[in-house]
């Protein structure tokens, strides 16, 4: 059973209707800007689907007693898994797998991702399930209990709280706003995105110098980080011979929106910190992730996942099997005049099962006192053109004609280019990757096809330009002031 409010002295004191509904803008104004303030809107915003109040989050925790026995196998220096951003899709199959796995895990989420689709009018194609209802569902279905701490990590009280009460062996850092487009819809959420994610980042690393200083930093990057340059992308380090003189450094970070350069800036804040405090980290450089179920989130319908298909959080993949599902041609990114597509873009993916077990390979084998390691995350490389291929070739076996439509590339970014990422790391460390079959493709556009009545079709096509940041998204439902 969900329990008590661990922590009252910092929970919201809501006003009672008085205050009129505040929408994005206020939320951004109120929250960018205070590093030290309240960053919650003083009387929630009104959802713009369902017209109905979504309560304000900030600061509140509920918590459970916790499963004591894990098995043998959890060493434990590793057994205290928190798990921020724990609501979310990578964070949520995560908690789920590493509770199985017999880990004792927490997740901290201020809810945010939710809010953002109430005010943007976007939503997840597959119906989801309150965070407390999914942990009941757990509870019932595994008998293990995970606990919950909703508050947002800029909050650096409410992160206290969380790391005093739990007391982690690990952190699981999901916990950022994690769409590019998003970061590029205008400049209020461009400074969101840089605030929220590098702010929580730091917190993040105060909190485990303060509070647990043994404590493993796992902490979610991108491949994206990386750009696409012309010469082969090491693992995080590149040994370069200047002048005569050799040395290992950093990989050249290239980032390609607001969104990846908060990843750059995470990047170099955990380095240092590893280097001055001795912070232990491992920085995952994923690849796109696609899929929804892993064996758990099987387990019942309200523990499904997300999987956001619209052209602000749907990520290549995902979005290309629910287009697929209701006739809508596949929309590669390329120049209006077809003459050149981004068919020959080039990206690492991975599989939703495989990003679960990235992160308990890496729980299991962490870093050590002071050092920053870096994995790129991902399986595959595929181009846009070859996962199009592969979308209609699963659709023709499903008895589905699709079709695809080149559109105007909103992004700034190589047309074509030369790609060769390494990704031997997690490998050696057993990770045995689901590839890419048509199996897959099946059970994402099974998924597609059983949910496609909730489909909006008018949130498919991109609507965010690099170029034309500040231009009001067609998503918002109402202008924003
Ligand atoms: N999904 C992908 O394909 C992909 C690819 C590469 C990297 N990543 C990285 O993996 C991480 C998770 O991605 P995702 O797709 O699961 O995103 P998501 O938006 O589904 O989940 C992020 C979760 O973090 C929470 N959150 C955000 N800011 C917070 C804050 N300040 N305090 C507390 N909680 C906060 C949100 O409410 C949400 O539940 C992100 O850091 C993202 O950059 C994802």
């Amino acid at each position: 059973m969900i329990g008590s409010c661990a922590f009252a002295a910092t929970a919201p004191r809501f006003a009672s209707g008085k205050t009129p509904a505040l929408g994005f803008a206020d939320f951004t104004r109120n929250a960018a800007p205070s590093l030290l303030g309240s960053r919650t809107p003083r009387n929630g915003a009104l959802s713009a689907r369902t017209g109905k109040r979504f309560l304000p989050i900030r600061a509140t925790a509920v918590k459970e007693a916790r499963n004591r026995d894990p098995p043998a196998a959890v060493s434990p220096d590793c057994r205290k898994v928190m798990v921020i951003g724990g609501d979310g899709y990578c964070g949520w199959a995560t908690a789920l797998h590493l509770s199985k796995q017999g880990y004792e895990v927490a997740i901290v989420d201020s809810l945010v991702r939710r809010l953002f689709d109430e005010q943007l009018g976007t939503y997840t194609l597959t119906p989801i399930a309150s965070i407390q209802e999914r942990l009941k569902k757990w509870k019932e279905k595994s008998g293990k209990t995970i606990d919950l701490f909703v508050g947002d990590i800029c909050e650096f009280q409410f992160l206290e709280s969380c790391f005093k009460s739990f007391e982690p062996n690990a952190v699981v850092h999901f916990g950022e706003q994690r769409s590019a487009p998003y970061s590029m819809i205008d400049r209020s959420r461009a400074v969101y995105t840089q605030h929220n994610n590098i702010v929580g980042t730091i917190n993040v690393l105060f909190a485990i110098k303060e509070f647990s200083p043994e404590c493993h930093l796992v902490k979610l990057g991108t491949m994206g980080e990386y750009g696409t340059p012309n010469i082969d992308i090491e693992e995080g380090f590149i040994t370069i011979t200047h002048n005569g003189r050799t040395d290992t450094l950093p990989y050249p970070k290239q980032a390609s929106s607001f969104y990846h350069l908060s990843k750059v800036h995470d990047s170099h804040n955990i380095a240092f910190t590893c280097k001055a405090w001795g912070v232990r980290a491992t920085d995952l450089n994923q690849g796109v992730v696609y899929g929804t179920f892993t064996p758990e989130t099987q387990e019942d319908e309200a523990l499904i996942n997300r999987l956001d298909y619209d052209g602000i959080f749907g990520t290549a993949l995902n979005r290309f099997c629910v287009q697929a599902a209701i006739g809508h041609p596949l929309t590669v990114y390329g120049k209006g005049g077809q003459a050149r597509t981004l068919e020959f873009s080039t990206r690492g993916y991975l599989d939703i099962r495989d990003t679960v077990r990235c992160v308990e390979l890496a729980i299991a084998n962490p870093a050590k006192l002071g050092e920053f390691r870096v994995f790129n995350q991902f399986t595959e490389q595929f181009s846009v053109n070859e996962l199009a291929k592969l979308v209609t070739k699963a659709g023709e076996k499903l008895g589905i004609e699709v079709k695809t439509q080149s559109v105007p590339n909103p992004r700034v970014e190589a047309e074509e280019h030369y790609y060769n990422a390494k990704h031997t790391k997690l490998m050696e460390l057993g990770l045995e990757p689901h590839f890419l079959s048509e199996g897959l493709l099946d059970s994402l556009l099974n998924v597609a096809i059983k949910y496609a009545a909730r489909i909006n079709t008018s949130l498919i096509m991109p609507d965010v330009s690099w170029k034309k940041i500040g231009v009001t998204p067609r998503t918002l439902v109402s202008k924003q002031p």
